[in-house]
């Protein structure tokens, strides 16, 4: 089976609404330059989200969100809701980023809550796990990451699951310069399809795409995406300049 892969910018908190709009516009005037088949993902922060989806019109771009709640409506001060952020025409949500995770507080419970909300509407999760450094030097990778995968994907329906898009982002390699290596990153993600075939069984396992993420830039892509089992790349700081990011699109195919 054949998996189309995936290229999606996560801006963190970079950029307004206005600064948004200007982004969205280069990237999508270097892009009519680029063959690719891959799909293009922009992930803005919250308040820049309706101004992205206009932004995006006629271009290949979609627009994600960097997290959702797990209830439609009510009193969770600070939350944003799956169905609102589909009324605005946003089509994916990264969920468990580690930064949710390790500054935030955010649980595998939490996010598998906001996991199988988001499941009940439209947009497609990226779901992000991977392990810390003190994990990866104790020789734990294999435990943590698929902790992680069990608890965030607890209950959810194999029907539901073939939706659904992985990406493992070691945390030591989020916004340190540091990548994995490229067999370093296809370990893990055939560890993560293993994973999913014993959850949801070998034809979701076979389908799922599986993304890779930190300290993605131009000079390395190429060589993550010659893997087989890297479906596309996460970018956090090379997402946020129209060029590099062109690049690193390029490179995804
Ligand atoms: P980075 O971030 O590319 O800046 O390392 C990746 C991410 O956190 O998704």
């Amino acid at each position: 089976m054949s998996r189309r892969r995936v290229a999606a910018g996560n801006w963190k908190m970079n950029k307004t609404a206005g600064e948004t709009r200007t982004l969205i516009r280069d990237l999508g005037n270097k892009l009519k330059g680029i063959e690719h088949g891959c799909e293009v993902l922009v992930c803005p922060p919250f308040v820049a989200l309706e101004t992205a989806v206009d932004a995006a019109k006629g271009t290949v771009i979609e627009v994600g969100a960097q997290n959702a709640s797990w209830q439609k409506s009510g009193a969770l001060t600070g939350e944003v809701s799956p169905e609102m952020l589909e009324y605005l025409g946003v089509t994916h949500v990264i969920l468990g980023h580690s930064e949710r995770r390790s500054i935030f507080g955010e649980t595998d419970e939490t996010v598998n809550a906001r996991l199988r909300h988001v499941l009940s509407g439209s947009l497609v999760p990226i779901v992000c796990v991977g392990e810390g450094l003190a994990d990866r030097e104790s020789d734990r990778t294999g435990d943590v990451v698929r902790g992680q995968l069990r608890g965030s994907l607890a209950e959810v329906p194999a029907d539901q699951a073939d939706r659904l898009i992985l990406a493992y982002e070691p945390v030591w390699a989020i916004g340190t310069g540091r990548t994995a290596s490229p067999e370093m990153a296809a370990e893990v993600h055939a560890l993560i399809r293993g994973e999913i075939a014993a959850i949801f069984g070998d034809s979701v396992a076979e389908g799922m795409r599986v993304l890779y993420g930190g300290s993605v830039k131009p000079e390395n892509a190429a060589e993550l995406l010659n893997e087989d089992e890297i479906d596309g790349v996460l970018v956090g700081g090379a997402s946020l300049d129209a060029s590099s990011f062109a690049a690193i699109i390029a490179a995804v195919g």
